[in-house]
């Protein structure tokens, strides 16, 4: 056991949970997910029973129940003296689905390598003489990566040395070196709510108390709330994405920028803005960055290749006053010794071409962005799908708070996304699902209609007090009427049985065994399976246990031999 999670830390992390019936199963695919995206370490110890059952205000017999699903499932194991505890998760365990051939993953946006990238790391590695003579160590970075960098911001309108640079592994190295430095214990920063999760993961761990600014696609940031929060709690540290925001894709207007820097200068907060996505512009042009008349030293920008050019080259910069370089330059070792030589060599040939390379990554966003969003008006409707001129996301509006229960629906379908909340500061965000478009067109479309397959019998299944709260009995029907279903999705929906966590936990509830036969979702609801139990068969018939019933548009119908 290496660490252990409050009652209260993993009741904000569950947000809202009870996405279906019974609760115990809901209570435990909500730690399934958080196991799945990371938000619950391998080897954290979780609650007591009776101090979850009194924090979430249920029977200490569901978290039971619960436990007892996850320790079936594999997630979990009990150790006396230890409580409860997560394990890694391994190859069999449930949920979890490796790279299987068909598998779409949209769990991170991240677009494809720019093509010319391979082209031109290959004229680099032809000079590795050149670039394996010199020492290799250097904190700061190599002098003609930060001049490139340096003019490229000129270009932009803004003044810069190339001492005022400083080159880091990939903007997330940036924001973890600055968040060590400039947060101390308990400190205030403020946030972007929805935000980039490993932003707010590393503010966090620096010791900082995340105060929350919400954005959203529509009306963008709540400028009172900025006026507000930064007057009341005077944050040492603001993270903001200006440009293409992610997870909502907006910019910020003008006047946005102005209230802010206006905020921020009252307050004194030093702005951290992340600018990994701002070259992403497919459709916006020309915009004023902004953010120049505060005092420079209030102002640090963060950069990357990692979305323009690629993931991989993990390249990224700092641009700040001298005095921060400085600071950073002592504090790096204690992390890491620099950016590699080579990746350094290749970035800085690819920053002239930026504007080229940025054009072309639009183009190839453009589409992928067109092929979702005429996917998702096709197949879903009734979600509400934000207009977005850049970034890399869609951050969509689902007519249900089941951003968690979709998102582990569609992960036994083959599609793995990250759920609303893994976005959120603290839990939330249940009616939002990002939806990155970075993938190919094809893929988008195809992740599309997986999610429309999986979404009525995510409906189906939650729990009355959820289902309520967003639908009509005749607005369920019109989901129901639309599956298409034919056999060899019948017979895929059978194999992924195998991997349902429904059908783990009814094996852990006395069912030795299970068979599983498909047939399509009859139009009227039903709870019961309609294929009849074969005469002379000794197979009982299981009613259809919740969220298990509808698989892919298929009624599953679950057959289970009791050895007893
Ligand atoms: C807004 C934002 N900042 C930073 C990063 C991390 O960038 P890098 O790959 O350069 O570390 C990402 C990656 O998804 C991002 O979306």
């Amino acid at each position: 056991m290496e660490s252990r999670m409050s009652a209260r830390a993993l009741t904000i992390a569950l947000g809202g949970w009870r996405t279906r019936e019974p609760a115990y199963e809901a209570l435990a695919d909500g730690i399934r997910l958080l196991c799945l995206d990371n938000r619950i370490a391998p080897r954290t110890a979780l609650p007591a029973e009776r101090e979850l059952a009194l924090a979430l205000r249920i029977s200490r017999s569901t978290v039971s129940m619960a436990y007892q699903s996850l320790r079936d499932s594999g997630h979990i194991s009990s150790l006396r003296g230890s409580g409860s505890v997560t394990l890694p998760l391994g190859r069999r365990e449930v949920g979890r689905i490796l790279e299987t051939e068909g598998t779409i993953d949209l769990q991170q946006a991240s677009p494809p390598a720019w093509p010319g990238l391979a082209g031109h790391m290959a004229d680099v590695a032809a000079d590795a003489a050149t670039l394996a003579s010199r020492s290799g160590y250097d904190v700061l970075g190599r002098a003609e990566l930060r001049e490139a960098i340096a003019e490229h911001f000129r270009a932009r309108g803004l003044p810069t040395e190339p001492r005022q640079i400083m080159i880091t592994a990939g903007a997330q190295s940036a924001i973890h070196l600055l968040a060590s430095v400039l947060i101390g214990r308990g400190d205030r920063v403020a946030i972007e709510t929805p935000t980039y999760p490993h932003a707010a993961d590393a503010l966090r761990r620096a010791g900082g108390r995340l105060v929350g600014i919400p954005v959203s696609p529509e009306s963008g940031w709540d400028l009172e709330r900025v006026a507000e929060s930064f007057a009341r709690t005077r944050p040492v540290l603001a993270y903001l994405m200006p440009d293409f925001q992610n997870p909502t894709g907006r910019s910020m207007s003008v006047h946005e920028r102005e209230a802010v820097e206006l905020a921020a200068g009252r307050s004194g907060t030093r702005l951290i803005l992340d600018e990994t996505t701002a070259d992403l512009d497919i459709a916006r042009g020309f915009q004023d960055r902004g953010f120049r008349t505060t005092d420079e030293s209030l102002v640090v920008r963060v950069g990357s290749l990692g979305k323009t050019v690629w993931g991989g080259l993990r390249v990224g910069w700092i641009r700040t006053d001298h005095d921060l370089i400085d600071r950073l330059v002592q504090e790096r070792p204690a992390y890491d010794l620099g950016t590699p030589e080579f990746e350094q060599a290749v970035a800085a040939g690819l920053i002239p071409r930026l504007p080229e390379i940025a054009r072309h990554r639009g183009e190839y966003l453009g589409e992928g962005r067109d092929a979702l969003v005429s996917a998702l008006a096709e197949r879903l409707p009734e979600w509400r799908v934000p207009s977005v001129d850049g970034g890399v996301a869609l951050w969509v509006e689902l007519n249900a708070p089941l951003s968690s229960a979709l998102v582990l629906q569609a992960r036994e379908a083959g599609l793995l996304l990250a759920a609303g909340p893994r976005f959120a500061l603290e839990g939330g965000n249940e009616r939002h699902l990002r939806i990155p478009f970075t993938a190919p067109p094809s893929d988008l479309r195809r992740a599309v209609e997986i999610l429309a397959e999986v979404w009525p019998g995510v409906l189906r299944d939650a729990p009355h007090g959820v289902r309520d709260l967003w639908s009509s009995p005749s607005e369920l029907e019109s989901h129901r009427g639309s599956h298409h279903v034919d056999n060899t999705r019948a017979s895929t929906a059978s194999s992924r049985l195998q991997n349902c966590p429904s059908a783990w936990n009814l094996r852990s509830r006395g069912w030795k065994r299970f068979a599983a036969k498909c047939s399509p979702c009859s139009s009227r609801p039903t709870r019961t399976c309609p294929i009849g139990p074969r005469p002379g068969s000794t197979t009982r018939q299981a009613s259809i246990p919740m969220g298990m019933s509808c698989i892919r548009g298929l009624c599953i119908c679950v057959s289970l031999r009791n050895r007893t």
